[in-house]
């Protein structure tokens, strides 16, 4: 694989003042140095994660298209009526394909696919194009503004399906996952519907390869952060200085994908005026990926506003797709 041809689109100014902040932010933590999973994903590192999809030690993508594929219809059967569908973070769009097809077996439905990264929406939009019935809008956003604007384009009486797949959910550390679904509650009206998938505990080791793979492909996709960080602030990151690891912390059940310092060296940013000092051994955490229970994920849909209409549970690679519908709730969400 060719990783040195991809073209980078240059950030906006806006954005990069931002990214600049956040860097100087997670690099100067007194404890432990971090860096936000989202700036993961630029044009190359969205394709890296493609390929990390592809990766026989990485089976929740599978997981996740396998239960889309064999369950669509039933899932289109659980959601009756006029649905829009919001997807939040739609990746290449390949595993939302039969879920579109089975809601445009049944008329025509306008598809929202909600992400930042102009050049992710730009291929789920090419490669889900020729489904026939499907109008796809695609919004360059935050997950959440893309979502109240789709919301603020409801037709009266129609409901929505937000889709959140690929256990994305697991990568908002603990108490953030349960505070994001109750921002999504909070968007929707009782009666609107949560697909959501969520990647289930396993042995420890199958998680250490899936994270840690052969290929040297995750380390690729995490390195390329502090290539991202030369490219676009202007910084000297030397790659070789730095080493990919991935552990499993119980106390959290999440894997960490973390950049260890091989040395003690300085870094300089200009782009974010900083000058960092790293001693030998030294890790910066780029990555929270949390492994849920069954019961996690009923308790924390729950508290959240949501009820459970159906769950499919792949037993292969042990993950579930839960179907999930907007309640009422007692401190007032409508
Ligand atoms: C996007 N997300 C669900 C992936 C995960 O498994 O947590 C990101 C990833 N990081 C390393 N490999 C995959």
């Amino acid at each position: 694989m060719s990783i040195s041809s991809v073209a980078v689109p240059p950030v906006s100014l806006g954005h990069e003042a931002e990214f600049a902040e956040d860097v100087r932010a997670g690099l100067t933590k007194p404890i432990q140095k971090e860096l936000p999973s989202k700036y993961l994903y630029d044009a190359l590192g969205s394709k890296l994660f493609e390929a990390i999809c592809e990766l026989p030690e990485y089976g929740l993508t599978r997981a996740d298209e396998r239960l889309l594929q064999t369950h669509s219809s039933e899932i289109a059967r659980e959601v009756p009526g006029d649905v829009m569908i919001c997807e939040l973070g739609s990746g290449s769009g390949r595993k939302t394909r039969s879920v579109l097809q089975a809601f445009a077996s049944r008329g025509r439905i306008n598809y929202f696919p909600i992400e930042i990264s102009a050049s992710a929406l730009a291929v789920c939009q090419r490669e889900l194009s020729d489904i026939e019935f499907v109008g796809i809008v695609g919004l360059e956003r935050e997950y959440l503004d893309g979502l109240r604007e789709a919301s603020a384009r409801r037709r009266p009486g129609q409901k929505i399906l937000v889709l959140f797949l690929g256990s994305t959910i697991g990568n908002f550390s603990h108490p953030y996952d349960a505070a994001f679904l109750r921002d999504i509650r909070a968007i929707l009206r009782a009666g609107d519907f949560l697909l959501l998938a969520t990647d289930l505990d396993k042995p420890m080791h199958q998680l250490i390869d899936a994270y840690d793979d052969s290929l040297g492909v995750t380390a690729a996709f995490d390195l390329n952060l502090l290539a991202r960080i030369n490219r676009e602030l202007d910084a000297d990151f030397v790659l070789q200085q730095f080493a990919h690891s991935a552990k499993f912390n119980r106390s959290t059940s999440s894997i960490e994908m973390h950049l260890r310092s091989k040395q003690r060296q300085t870094v300089t940013i200009r782009k974010a005026e900083l000058t960092v000092d790293f001693d030998a051994g030294e890790t910066i955490w780029t990555e929270n990926s949390h492994k849920y229970s069954l019961a996690e994920v009923s308790a924390m849909t729950a508290a959240a506003g949501f009820q459970i209409d159906a769950q499919w549970v792949d037993r292969e690679w042990p993950f579930a797709e839960s179907l999930l519908r907007a309640v009422s709730t007692p401190d007032g969400m409508p």
